[in-house]
């Protein structure tokens, strides 16, 4: 499949490695492609700059947001939450119409440092803001309970015995990015219904955050037992 991955941090490089691995056609989207592939820093997290990922994965190639999504029959969500709706409108409503969206985002909100806050909750989800402002769009959240390297390879923790989430209006969509999920060894994902279901995924990010100080580790999920 043609797969768009908007985002170049942590998420956009292990989902965009993990799909070209798995033989899809991936493009990753960015800003400014001239200004990503120069920058030499860490990010905030100390992984290393895009160039460097990028040299070791060829097969992903790195265009502006609208070109990734352009030609994609399908994209990924994996800009800052506080940026996603500003980055899709950069990729062009009419370059999403019709596509699924795979929204890995959270809407945590820094501004007065960590842990952060959520700037969307309760009532709605940063899920549904996106559904709202791109109608055509077919959005589906799932992957934003768990870091990056376990969304890719369930199967190094506990064998995969563990739980991801899908929500999303469009039962179609859905079942596109739970085949997904599956290729990526997921076994266990749970159908939370439409994408006001987000507000729960995204609402769970204030437990991941605490058991992350008290685990002192990113490297664990939860698994429902029932
Ligand atoms: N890190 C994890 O393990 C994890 C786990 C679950 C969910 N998430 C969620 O996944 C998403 C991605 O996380 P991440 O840690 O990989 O990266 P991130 O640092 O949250 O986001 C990086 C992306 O955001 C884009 N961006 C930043 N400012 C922008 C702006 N003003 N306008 C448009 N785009 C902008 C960047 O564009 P450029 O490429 O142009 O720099 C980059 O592609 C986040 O929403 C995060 O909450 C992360």
């Amino acid at each position: 499949m043609k797969i768009a991955v908007l985002g170049t941090g942590m998420v956009g490089q292990a989902i965009a490695g993990r799909l070209a691995e798995l033989g899809h056609e991936v493009v990753v989207g960015t800003r400014d492609v001239a200004a990503t592939m120069a920058r030499t820093e860490p990010d905030a997290m100390g992984n290393p700059p895009y160039a460097e990922w990028a040299a070791a994965h060829p097969d992903a190639t790195l265009a502006t947001f609208a070109d990734a999504a352009r030609d994609a029959e399908l994209v990924v969500n994996a800009t800052s939450g506080g940026v996603s709706i500003a980055a899709l409108t950069t990729a062009g409503a009419g370059n999403l119409a019709g596509k699924v969206l795979l929204d890995i985002s959270n809407p945590l909100d820094f501004s007065r440092g960590f842990p952060p806050t959520l700037f969307v909750k309760d009532t709605d989800s940063l899920g549904e803001q996106i559904q709202a402002a791109f109608p055509d769009l077919k959005v589906v959240k799932a992957l934003n309970t768990l870091t990056a390297s376990l969304m890719i390879r369930p199967r190094d923790l506990t064998d995969g015995r563990h739980t991801v989430f899908v929500a999303g209006n469009d039962t179609g969509a859905k079942k596109t990015v739970t085949a997904l999920l599956e290729s990526f060894g997921h076994t266990d994902i749970i159908d939370l219904g439409d994408i006001t279901g987000a507000r729960g995924t995204e609402m769970f990010l204030p437990l991941w955050l605490r058991l992350m100080g008290s685990l002192n580790t990113p490297f664990f999920n939860v698994r429902v037992v029932r």
